[in-house]
């Protein structure tokens, strides 16, 4: 049988010095990959989701700052695109880890600036692994899994968090599938998580994103695995808006509802899920299908593009470094110090 390449959507051509993007925008039309040789231009195809999710942005952002590096930005120019980086998005604080992660050697030869932004793409992927080792045993034996937006391999180095749950599930013979919400309004559902998993030959159905309650009372979903922007230090998690919607409605089915991420996820200094920047994106994106206008023009639209899922509603916290249950606050200050 010949096994797959494994799914990798931010790469560095090392002879040419280009950050390789695989365009989330034009999936699952196209496969098209894009080569980019600036800071800014990483920072605005982060701003228009061509890359995203929480890891896979982190990881673009430290290629970006390495390529500059690499064809000879000063001092001045790099501390500027470190900048835009950390700013491009506000809500998942990888980008900011990595950004700080790489600000810290921006001082030294551009190789070494170069291998840091290597290590932090190996190690995701490490941790995405890890978490699928330890979240697989959670996943109850045949069961449909739900699942809302794309945590998988394209958010991430590579495997997924939320997907790679599901991948090692897979993989250690447990006979699961997935219920993938579509995930208005970009559809990284219908478009993301349903292409990765489908490529990967993993069953996976799709649903619009108002479809969950009555599968759950209906007694057709399992459990919910889903990924994470940011993790407050109360175990309050920030995902992709609809995630919330989806906590209530499992803890009122009696469903257990996991959270798989890295420990970059993980923010210490805020303090609850309040504390959260919420981004809020352009109405355009809502108003919007597919280039087609479906709401009457003058109509108003609102996009918070992620919410926040108190630490109350969240059975487990799937992290590389083990797994938290209630009290999260314990669980992770107790996992801070480990390593
Ligand atoms: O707006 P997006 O597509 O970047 O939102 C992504 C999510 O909400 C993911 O669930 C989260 O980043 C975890 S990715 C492993």
């Amino acid at each position: 049988m010949t096994v797959r390449e494994p799914l990798r959507p931010v790469l560095y051509d090392d002879a040419r010095d280009l950050v390789r993007l695989l365009d989330q925008k034009a999936l699952p039309a196209e496969e098209r990959w894009l080569e980019l040789s600036t800071a800014d231009a990483v920072a605005a195809a982060i701003k228009d989701l061509t890359v995203r999710g929480a890891p896979a942005i982190g990881v673009a952002a430290a290629y970006a700052l390495a390529v500059e590096a690499r064809r000879g930005a000063g001092p001045e120019r790099l501390r500027a695109a470190a900048d835009l980086l950390a700013r491009a998005r506000p809500t998942a604080v990888n980008l900011a880890w990595a950004v700080r992660r790489m600000s810290a050697r921006l001082g030294a030869p551009a190789a070494d600036v170069l291998a840091e932004a290597h290590a932090i793409r190996d190690e995701d992927e490490a941790a995405c692994r890890r978490i699928g080792a330890l979240g697989a045993p959670l996943v109850p034996a045949r069961a449909r899994v739900l699942t809302h937006c794309n945590a998988g391999a394209l958010a991430t180095a590579g495997y997924g968090t939320a997907l790679g749950v599901v991948r090692a599930a897979v993989e250690s013979g447990n006979a699961i599938s997935v219920f993938a919400d579509e995930t208005r309004p970009f559809l990284q559902g219908a478009r993301l998580t349903a292409w990765e998993l489908h490529r990967d030959g993993i069953p996976v159905t799709l649903l619009t994103d108002g479809m969950a309650g009555w599968l759950m009372a209906r007694g057709e979903i399992g459990c919910v695995v889903v990924g994470a922007d940011r993790i407050a230090a109360n175990g309050d998690v920030a995902n992709k808006i609809g995630t919330y919607a989806l906590a209530v409605l499992a803890a009122h089915h009696r469903l257990p509802f996991y959270v798989a991420a890295p420990w970059s996820t993980v923010d210490l200094a805020t303090p609850t899920g309040a504390d959260i920047p919420i981004e809020e994106r352009g109405a355009d994106e809502v108003v919007m299908l597919a280039g087609q206008r479906i709401a009457p023009v003058g109509v108003p639209a609102r996009y918070p593009a992620f919410d926040v899922t108190p630490a109350a509603l969240v059975t487990a916290i799937v992290t590389e470094r083990g797994v938290v249950r209630a009290p999260h606050a314990a669980g992770l200050a107790a996992l801070a110090s480990t390593r």
